[in-house]
C-alpha cells in the first residue's frame, strides 16, 4: 500500500506539470486564461495561433501520462501503473501549482492509454480523429473518444483496465461540463477557432 501511495504521489506530480501554460509563457504567446476557453490544454493553445506550441502541448501532456505509467510499471508493476495513471489525470485536472484549476485531461488520457495498453490507446486516438473529422469540435471528439475507451478495452482484450477507463471517462465528461453546455447551445467553437 505504501508503494501504491508513493506512485500516486509521483503520478500526481508528473500530471500536474501544466505544459500548455509553460510553453505559451516561454514562447510569449500570452496568458492562456485570457484566450478562448481559458483552458490549459492543446486545443486552447492552438487558439493562440501557434501550431507548434499546440503540438508541443499535446505531445508533452500526453507524454507525462505515458511516463507515469511506464515508470510505475517498470519499477512497481501493473497495479502501480494504473494508480499512477489515475493520479496523473488528477494532477493534470487539479494541479496544486495552479490553485487546483487545471485542464480537461484529454491529451494525458490518450498518452496514458497508449502506455497502459497501446491497442486501446491507438483505437481511442483514431476515435478522436474520426469524431474530429466529422464534427470539427475538439471537446465533442474528446468525450466520444473517452466514452469509447471502455468499449475498446473490452473488445481488445484489456478488460483489466475497464474500471479505470470508466472512472477517467467520467472525470473527462465532468471536466467538459462547460463544453457540453456550449455544444447543446450550438456555441462550441470548431478546432482552431477562437
Ligand atoms: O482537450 C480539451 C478539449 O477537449 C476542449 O478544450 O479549450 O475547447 O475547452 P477547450
Amino acid at each position: 500500500v505504501t508503494l501504491l501511495i508513493l506512485w500516486a504521489i509521483i503520478g500526481y506530480l508528473l500530471g500536474s506539470i501544466p505544459f500548455g501554460m509553460v510553453l505559451t509563457r516561454l514562447m510569449g504567446l500570452g496568458n492562456l486564461r485570457e484566450i478562448g476557453s481559458g483552458n490549459i490544454g492543446a486545443t486552447n493553445v492552438l487558439r493562440t495561433g501557434n501550431k507548434a506550441a499546440a503540438a508541443g502541448t499535446l505531445v508533452l501532456d500526453g507524454g507525462k501520462g505515458a511516463a507515469a505509467v511506464v515508470l510505475a510499471r517498470c519499477l512497481a508493476g501493473e497495479d502501480a501503473a494504473q494508480i499512477a495513471a489515475l493520479a496523473a489525470m488528477i494532477g493534470h485536472c487539479y494541479p496544486v501549482w495552479l490553485g487546483f484549476r487545471g485542464g480537461k485531461g484529454v491529451a494525458t488520457f490518450l498518452g496514458l492509454l497508449l502506455a497502459l495498453a497501446w491497442p486501446v490507446g491507438v483505437a481511442c486516438c483514431l476515435t478522436w480523429l474520426a469524431a474530429a473529422v466529422v464534427s470539427r469540435i475538439s471537446s465533442l471528439s474528446a468525450i466520444v473518444a473517452a466514452a469509447s475507451s471502455s468499449v475498446w478495452a473490452v473488445l481488445l482484450g484489456h478488460g483489466m483496465m475497464l474500471v479505470l477507463a470508466i472512472i477517467l471517462t467520467l472525470l473527462i465528461c465532468y471536466r467538459h461540463s462547460d463544453n457540453i453546455k456550449r455544444i447543446k447551445a450550438g456555441a462550441e467553437p470548431k478546432i482552431g477557432e477562437k
